[in-house]
């Protein structure tokens, strides 16, 4: 069992603790399925105002739905398509505060307002991405795209693995 306490009174401290704990759920594991339902869990818990947060991998040039918390999801993203999609085309974080304004949101949860998606890269290939949804309009801000970008590269190799 783990037991982690992430509690903190500023953003940075709250990513300094998730990252802590992401890299010490994953220390030594080589699944990456475990891995990122690991992951999953530990964020939906450690930030708050989220409705969904998980992964969606990068199965033969298409999303594919990872370990996640939240509601079910829609399975298949085509890369270009949504936030997801265009995270995974681009290899760029998408930040978007209005989810109602991104052409091609998809939306699997209608209560979804905001989100953030971080590309995950590994020996110059896309593994997948890390999505996170809120249920508030600009919920995500640059510290939060700053604090989940540095807990994706800390763990990086242990989501690529098969
Ligand atoms: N909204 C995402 C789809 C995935 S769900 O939010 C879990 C998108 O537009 O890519």
């Amino acid at each position: 069992m783990y037991e982690f306490r992430i509690e903190a009174g500023d953003k940075s401290e709250l990513y300094r603790q998730l990252i802590d704990a992401a890299d010490s759920v994953t220390e030594g594991e080589p699944d990456a399925i475990a891995n990122m339902a690991n992951l999953s869990a530990l964020i939906f818990e450690a930030l708050p105002d989220l409705n969904w947060a998980g992964f969606y991998r990068n199965v033969g040039g298409e999303l594919v739905l990872g370990p996640f918390q939240g509601k079910a999801a829609c399975i298949r993203i085509p890369f270009g398509k949504g936030v997801c999609g265009g995270a995974a085309a681009s290899r760029e974080v998408q930040l978007v505060e209005d989810v109602h304004a991104y052409p091609g949101h998809i939306a699997c949860d209608a209560a979804s307002r905001s989100e953030l998606v971080v590309p995950i890269v590994h020996d110059g290939e896309l593994i997948g991405v890390l999505d996170l949804d809120s249920p508030r309009p600009a919920r995500f801000d640059g510290e939060d795209a700053a604090g989940c970008t540095l807990l994706i590269q800390k763990v990086t190799a242990r989501l690529a693995s098969r």
